[in-house]
């Protein structure tokens, strides 16, 4: 500000000088008594020239004392919605055109009544807001001679879903140098940056989100500094302007006081905070260190709060001796505002240490935090969130993402039900793309499943998240008055696979032709799930990491009562596996269990079952499955899990192999001819393999890391095993040679193919040419980890180079893992014989050679899945991530919903068991292999895992 510090002023003026006047007129009294600053003008007397500057009254009025004045003013100006935004009958993102729209027979969620109230009716979408729900009355109708109507039938709808923690628009997809801008490394206290600054429109991903039912997301900067920077909250629709601006929700840094008086209210902004192991490693400090940096950045914005605020008492009160300019700092200011309230405070904050120094800082600068994102040890302090200033945090969390770093080692499934029982509000969000946001609605079904009661999952990804953002009052609900962004499902939100038929934002229709199928009435009821108190208990009980090994049941006999189907693996049948089973609506079923191996499947009162339950003093352990099944256990490949515990942890897990490519592997390690072995590398009794062993995933398969070319030799081995040595450890030592062909590597892709081909032509020295010589004889697969179809196209070529170059008399068996752009060559793939396993079966188009996915409901009417089985491609599912192998049942599932009945119960669980071994040459003896039971519902419902028969072992395990 440019006014002059010392500007003496003339008490009587004339209307030319109404800037001093107007100050002065509340503060006669007080000026008159100020005799002692009689000075004469020097600006101001320019323009109150002919004033008559008398010798008892002047005081120090600075030139601009009126703009002072209003920004003191905007101090008191609370923050929120103005007080007429509830009155407002048309959204201010409202786009001209729109036409209204009439969705009738809903089944709507309303997010009212603590997310217990549902509502029968139609809504009325008018405005870019929601102006109706229930009955819309004729008359209201009859306004509208052009409207928009779609029929629910009776299906659900809910608030579009609002993502509390995103990336998108500053960590693009596909990944490219030029489109990462999330981290700043310029220091750790930056809370004058904005992510706005950084958003881009081009991200491939705000199409994938929308498309499943995300309509807002508070786009953060990362975690790299104590104080990040400021978030954007978004709308993810296409704008007019097609500009970031445009997509703002509610724009806080709009100039235009028509569109935005903050005199009259003032915006949320939102501020990221991180704490840690983040800002630690990037700033190579210590907790210490970052603790200091908050608390010197905050005292900062503290004394310059201060100053504004005595400055403000006194130039309101007239005193403008010696005030000069209102004290203002463009890059402290938002940190002032959040001691002002006004900034909504996100805090990334795994562990009690840092929840606990956070929240300590809260306490002595006086300002709150909206909520601790990650958040994997705030289940266990409770109390310290509500120490916290002005109440606890939200806790913003990942179903079951954890264990990948130290902080998130005693992360928990059952952190939501916990803090929602503690009266902490539960938020599940994305990181997009950490994950895609697309599916963070499955992050709030997993939750549920877990024990968050179904009005507070649903509420964790609308309500909540839009009330921490201080958005509650247009965005969050389906409410009158509201935003008009909904999403009209195929199921029961919390069904599994749950897709949106139609997304409105703003009222206007997201998806311009969706595909949509028609779900079993079933799936429109909000699904049953287990109940795992027990589980919950021990987790506290055990600071976050309770024993997940199994125990053993003490009697060799095991009955199963009431089980509601029994598939099996048999090798005769076309997947590979059938059901024996199944119980008729006539009468229960009971199966039998002795020294591991089923002996029959039959009514209680048949004599399999009497004399089985009338077994020996050795006695009988009766499990009751209440409607349950029992399914061969399922096998995971394409993640670590097997080599190790916790992955940015080196110290923690095998490492990445020497790659006879990129550098030479040691001479004293076999030197160019030798191949690396998985199995040598293994490491038992992790939590991640734990986890997936109670989640039915009992085997696993296991190359070394990649990282390289020639990864090495797989290896199956058990998920639920103690070490090496136990029984039935290592299913099979070694199964396949994997290589790796990715662009972006050094050296080229076509070095990398050119090495696969001596490798499959002229490779017959030691380990290596062993193995490829199997590989030319057709005795073993080659599995190639590869995604993008250039690549695979170029594969396909090879195989039938090599194979017409060796006049091979048996085809070579190629398996593609990952495959990601695999559809576009389904047809070739299929004709070539090759197998594909997916380490994604909901693809995300995270790297530029993988950008071409089918993304499936409701954006393609087929899933990759359909569109490769279609052409007879034998096909496996696996994941990338080692803490996503529990989910291996959810994911088989989900095929086989979105299949649309294409994929039977049998075939799905092939495409997690059978199907996957095969194809990464791991064969077994269907009799060995371990039988899993559920509670409840099935293992590819929502059932909880209670047993692992286990015939290898001869015993079973109770969970
Ligand atoms: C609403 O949809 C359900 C399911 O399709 C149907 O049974 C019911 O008759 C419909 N109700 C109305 C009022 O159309
Ligand atoms: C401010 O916004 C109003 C309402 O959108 C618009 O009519 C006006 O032209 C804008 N003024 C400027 C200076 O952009
Ligand atoms: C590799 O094998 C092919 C086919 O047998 C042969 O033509 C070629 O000369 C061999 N290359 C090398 C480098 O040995
Ligand atoms: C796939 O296999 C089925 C059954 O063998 C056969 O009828 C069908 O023609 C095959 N499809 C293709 C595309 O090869």
């Amino acid at each position: 500000m440019d006014y002059d510090k010392t500007l003496p002023v003339a008490v009587e003026t004339t209307a030319h000088a109404q800037q001093c006047q107007h100050v002065l007129r509340h503060n006669r009294a007080r000026i008159l008594l100020s005799a002692l600053f009689v000075l004469a003008a020097v600006q101001c007397a320019r323009l109150v020239s002919n004033l008559d500057v008398g010798s008892h009254t002047a005081v120090n009025v600075p030139l601009h004392a009126e703009e002072a004045l209003s920004k003191c003013r905007l101090l008191q100006v609370p923050p929120g919605p103005s007080p007429a935004f509830n009155s407002r009958t048309q959204s201010d993102r409202f786009v001209p055109g729109t036409k209204a729209t009439l969705i009738t027979n809903a089944t709507i969620w309303t997010g009212g009544a603590d997310g217990l109230e549902v509502v029968n009716g139609d809504i009325l979408l008018d405005g870019g807001i929601i102006k109706r729900i229930g009955d819309v009355g004729s008359d209201l109708l009859a306004q509208h001679a052009d409207i928009a109507r779609v029929d629910a039938k009776g299906q659900w709808v809910s608030p579009g879903i609002v993502d509390l923690h995103s990336h998108l628009g500053v960590d693009n997809v596909p990944e490219l140098r030029g489109a990462s801008d999330t981290n700043s490394h310029k220091g750790p206290v930056l809370p004058w940056l904005r992510a706005l600054d950084g958003l881009n429109t081009r991200d491939e991903a705000y199409k994938l989100s929308v498309a499943g039912g995300v309509t807002t997301s508070l786009v953060l900067p990362g975690s790299a500094n104590a104080i990040g920077g400021q978030g954007a909250i978004i709308k993810l629709r296409h704008t007019a302007d097609r500009a970031p601006t445009g997509m703002l929700l509610e724009n806080p840094y709009e100039r235009n006081t028509s569109v935005y008086d903050p005199s009259v209210n003032f915006r949320f902004r939102q501020m990221k905070h991180a704490c840690g192991e983040n800002p630690d490693r990037v700033y190579s400090s210590t907790r210490m260190d970052i603790l200091w940096a908050f608390r010197e950045g905050y005292e900062h914005a503290r004394k310059l709060k201060v100053a504004q605020d005595d400055y403000c008492e006194k130039a309101t009160r007239g005193d403008w001796v010696g005030l000069g300019d209102y004290p203002e700092d463009l890059q402290w200011e938002a940190l002032v505002d959040v001691l002002r309230g006004r900034v909504k405070v996100h805090t990334h904050c795994y562990e009690t240490v840092d929840l606990d120094d956070l929240v300590r800082v809260t306490n002595e600068f006086q300002f709150s935090i909206a909520a601790f994102h990650h958040a994997h040890e705030t289940y266990l302090v409770p109390d310290t969130l509500k120490s916290a200033y002005g109440g606890a945090p939200a806790a913003a969390l990942f179903a079951t993402k954890a264990r990948y770093k130290r902080e998130s080692f005693r992360g928990s499934e059952f952190a939501p039900r916990i803090l929602a029982e503690n009266d902490i509000r539960v938020v599940m969000k994305s990181d997009h793309p950490v994950l895609d946001s697309r599916f963070l609605l499955g992050e709030a079904q997993q939750a549920y499943y877990y024990g968050l009661p179904h009005n507070l999952a649903l509420a964790s990804i609308t309500t909540t998240p839009a009330g921490v953002l201080g958005q509650d009052h247009r965005i969050g609900y389906v409410k009158e008055g509201h935003d008009a962004d909904i999403v009209l499902w195929d199921s029961h939100p919390l069904a599994l696979g749950a897709t949106p038929q139609q997304v409105w934002i703003d009222g206007i229709p997201q998806l311009s032709s969706p595909h949509t199928i028609t779900k079993p009435s079933a799936f429109q009821h909000v699904p049953k799930v287990p109940n795992f108190d027990d589980e919950a208990k021990e987790t506290l009980e055990y600071d976050g990491l309770p024993p997940l090994e199994p125990k053993k049941s003490v009697s060799s006999t095991v009955v199963f009562a009431n089980v509601s189907s029994v598939l099996m693996r048999s090798p005769e049948s076309p997947h590979g596996v059938s059901e024996i089973a199944s119980a008729q609506s006539d009468g229960a079923l009971f199966a039998v269990v002795r020294g591991g191996r089923l002996v029959c499947v039959d009514s209680p009162t048949s004599e399999c079952v009497q004399s089985a339950l009338s077994d020996d003093e050795a006695g009988v352990e009766l499990v009751d499955l209440e409607g349950g099944s029992i399914s061969p256990g399922l096998t995971t490949v394409g993640s670590p899990l097997g080599l190790g515990e916790i992955f940015s942890e080196a110290s923690t897990q095998d490492g990445t192999p020497a790659d006879s490519l990129s550098s030479s592997i040691p001479s004293l390690a076999g030197g160019s001819n030798a191949l690396i072995r998985a199995v040598d590398g293994l490491s038992f009794s992790t939590r991640h393999a734990l986890l997936a062993y109670r989640s039915g995933v009992t085997t696993g398969i296991v190359a070394p890391n990649t990282g390289g070319f020639l990864v090495g030799l797989n290896t199956a081995f058990a998920t639920g095993a103690k070490h090496k040595l136990d029984d039935g450890a290592i299913v099979q030592s070694a199964g396949a040679v994997h290589v790796s062909i990715h662009p972006a590597g050094t050296p080229s892709v076509s070095t990398q193919i050119a090495a696969l081909r001596y490798l499959l032509l002229n490779q017959t020295e030691g380990e290596a040419g062993k193995w490829f010589e199997k590989i030319r004889k057709g005795e073993s697969p080659l599995v190639i980890n590869a995604e993008n179809a250039d690549i695979i196209a170029t594969l396909i070529s090879l195989k039938y180079e090599v194979e017409e170059t060796l006049t091979l008399d048996t085809p070579l068996k190629f398996t593609i893992l990952g495959g990601r752009e695999a559809h576009l060559l389904a047809k070739r793939i299929g004709e070539a014989g090759i197998g594909v396993v997916f380490r994604q079966l909901r693809p995300f188009p995270k790297e530029w050679e993988a950008r071409r996915i089918l993304p499936g409901l409701p954006l393609s009417e087929k899933s990759q899945v359909i569109a490769l089985l279609e052409h007879n491609v034998t096909l496996g599912i696996g994941t990338d991530i080692a803490e996503r192998a529990r989910n291996t049942r959810f994911d088989i599932a989900w095929a086989a919903i979105e299949s649309d009945g294409l994929i039977s119960r049998e075939q799905a669980v092939a495409l997690g068991s059978t199907n996957v071994e095969r194809l990464l040459g791991i064969e077994r003896n269907a009799d060995e292999v371990e039988l899993v039971a559920t509670h409840g519902e099935d293992l590819l419902n929502y059932g909880k895992v209670v047993c692992v028969v286990s015939p290898g072992r001869g015993l079973v395990d109770l969970l």
